[in-house]
């Protein structure tokens, strides 16, 4: 047990915008800050930020609570651990009351893990400093063009030639190489006994989660290794990598997350590519933004990770078979999740690192600047490479159908699927049955796996069912890893709330008019106004703000803003509305619901759908036009702007 008082200086210490925003895309939102929340996906902000109140809470799955709950709940932490590890952060130290044996084991052992890790760090690092034994790690990293500033940045350290100078460097600082053990920094020698060191004359690259803890390496051959050290099992591999534990999730991990979490947030986008050395490289020159998945194909936690940071994600995989595969399988995990996603296809032999040593950072980020967006990309890729046979083009037109059925937004998929035929100078019912096909099959399959298959990121889920394997394995870009686990998630989200608007009691104003010389404003909008009378507090806040700049009727606007200034909207609502309306407005039918907030966002909800579908309708008949003008500029802009709009 952690005393009150030290509880509640943690509390006005820490930020509670900076704890969560190391997790979340955050933006201010009036006195709020917004994002996506990272309890349950979605692709419009719900999740909100009280910095006053110290408070987080969302209006989609309901969570709330304060930053220790956050901290908890995210990073599967006990009160405890949360509280040391935020009293950390503000320079606060935590005496500690009672605990159970059990607890200090479980805290404990995530805990020394980390400390482990974060010694094994340092040791690396000073050996990469040192005059003579970094050596030949330096020169690998003049030869590949990594200057100084990035080594430190990414913390880069080299495992020595000699078999036990980790295991003796750890034990010097009393650690416990058990753990060591268990990290995968060390291997039990299985005749003499002790500890060997795994990670030998390699380029040691640490795996940094956001929030600045070492929980992993990945760590690469030099080219220098002699063959003096014969491996019986032939070539050594290019990487060797922590092993699975408590603190080293590899399907929950992105090489690069804690450095790119900035450059994610400033640029709006992350940039995936396959290697660590891609990431290191294209950070260096600029491209800050660059995250990969450790070797494994891209799995559905780190696609949620991606979601919450960035909002978009552009795919540029290495310009190989391997690569357009590995870009095939990401492709469908980021459409299935419904993130905007596009592709750089790098010529063949070219990998991001390559490009931005020959022809520079500033070409690889026009690059990703101009790189297609991931359907089209996809479709023509399959498509330009089928031409040959009717076998060949029946398959690529399923692939395409494939992918198209995970759109889950139907507009949207109507909207490719034209695109596609025409491009394709296919007609669109080849397509459209095509998808059709694909998506029933994705279902039934769907049916008898799912269940337990949310993409969600949840920490305390069960972990990933590699199992740790003593030596690591790596078989090239892994299709197995990600399979069918991702199924999209978005049963459309009207209804989560309860009864809508027009469902109420309300329903019958209209027939209760009579003789009013006006019409009466649109149901709909005249609920808002019966909530805002209920809850005044709802009056300032951000979401409330939204809501009245979608308000059609002038009177419900001028009755808002003359509140929002603190009229009574008694007086108000006889001011301006026909007696009925008013009698609506002061009916007091929300006065008893407990959560308002969550209620607004419910009635805002249709009429943000209405303002969009409104500029859809619009788009749709500037569209239709510049179709029937042969303007393909326009028409593809168009295209592009009733996809976001749809977004
Ligand atoms: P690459 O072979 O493309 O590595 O593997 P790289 O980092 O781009 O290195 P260079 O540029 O060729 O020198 C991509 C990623 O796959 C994982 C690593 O995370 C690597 O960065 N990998 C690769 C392994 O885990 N084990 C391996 O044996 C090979
Ligand atoms: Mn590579």
């Amino acid at each position: 047990m952690i005393p009150e008082e030290v509880i509640a200086e943690i509390r006005s210490r820490v930020d509670i915008v900076a704890v969560i925003g190391q997790h979340v895309g955050l933006r201010k939102a009036g006195r709020n800050w917004k994002g996506l929340c990272p309890f349950h996906g979605e692709k419009s902000p719900s999740f909100n930020v009280a910095p006053d109140k110290g408070f987080f809470y969302c209006f989609g799955c309901h969570k709330k609570g304060d930053v220790f709950t956050f901290v908890m709940e995210l990073e599967g932490k006990s009160f405890t651990e949360a509280a040391e590890q935020l009293a950390a952060r503000a320079g606060i130290s935590v005496p500690r009351l009672d605990e159970s044996p059990e607890q200090r084991r479980a805290r404990g052992e995530r805990a020394a893990m980390l400390e482990v890790c974060k010694a094994a760090a340092e040791i690396f690092r000073e050996n990469l400093r040192d005059r003579q034994r970094g050596v030949p790690a330096r020169a690998y990293l003049e030869s590949r063009g990594v200057g100084d500033a990035i080594s430190e940045r990414f913390m880069l350290g080299y495992g020595v030639t000699d078999w036990h100078s980790m295991a003796d460097a750890l034990r010097a600082r009393k650690i416990d190489l058990e753990l060591a053990l268990k990290l995968g920094l060390l291997a039990r020698q299985p005749r003499a006994g002790g500890y060997y060191d795994r990670f030998r004359d390699r380029l040691v690259c640490p795996v940094v989660v956001p929030g600045g803890d070492v929980v992993g390496f990945s760590a690469r051959i030099l080219p220098s290794q002699a063959p003096s050290t014969p491996d019986p099992r032939g070539e050594p591999p290019k990487y060797i990598n922590s092993l699975e534990s408590l603190v080293y999730k590899k399907s929950r991990l992105l090489f690069g997350l804690a450095q790119a979490r900035d450059g994610m947030a400033a640029k709006g986008r992350a940039v995936l590519v396959e290697g660590n050395f891609d990431v290191i490289s294209l950070h260096q020159a600029g491209i800050t933004e660059a995250v990969a998945p450790l070797g494994t194909a891209l799995t559905a936690e780190q696609v949620e990770q991606l979601r919450r940071l960035s909002g978009e994600v552009v795919l540029c995989y290495d310009g190989d078979r391997a690569g357009r595969t590995a870009t095939r399988s990401a492709l469908e995990m980021l459409v299935a999740a419904d993130i905007p996603v596009r592709v750089v296809a790098l010529p063949d032999g070219e990998d991001p690192d390559s490009i931005v040593r020959h022809a520079g950072g500033a070409k690889l980020t026009e690059l990703i600047e101009r790189a297609t967006g991931g359907i089209e990309h996809f479709c023509f890729e399959v498509w330009g490479k089928s031409r040959e046979s009717a076998d060949a083009q029946s398959r690529a037109i399923d692939d395409a159908g494939r992918l198209i059925a995970k759109v889950a937004n139907p507009t949207k998929r109507d909207l490719i699927i034209g695109t596609l035929a025409s491009a394709m100078k296919l007609d669109v019912q080849v397509v459209r049955k095509a998808v059709a096909r694909q998506g029933q099959a994705a279902a039934e399959q769907g049916a008898n796996s799912s269940r337990n298959a949310r993409g969600s990121y949840h920490p305390n889920a069960p972990s990933h069912p590699n199992a740790p394997s003593e030596e690591p394995s790596y078989s090239g870009h892994q299709q197995a890893e990600s399979g069918n686990s991702v199924h999209s998630g978005h049963a459309g989200s009207a209804g989560r709330f309860g009864p809508g608007p027009g469902t109420g009691s309300g329903g019958g104003s209209e027939r209760r008019m009579g003789h009013a010389p006006m019409p009466p404003p649109p149901i709909e909008e005249v609920e808002l106004l019966s909530l805002l009378a209920d809850h005044p507090s709802l009056l300032t806040t951000a979401d409330a703000d939204k809501a009245f700049s979608l308000l059609t009727d002038g009177r419900l606007r001028d009755m808002y803003s003359a509140a929002r200034q603190g009229q009574s909207m008694l007086e108000l609502a006889h001011a301006h509305l026909p007696q009925p309306t008013a009698d609506l407005v002061l009916s007091g039918k929300y006065a008893a619901i407990t959560d308002p907030k969550a209620r607004l966002t419910a009635l805002t909800d249709p009429l943000v759908r209405r303002a969009a579908d409104s500029g859809l309708r619009s788009l749709g008949q500037r569209l239709a036009e510049a179709k029937r003008s042969g303007d393909r500029e326009l028409e593809r802009q168009l295209v592009a702007e009733i996809l976001s709009t749809r977004k």
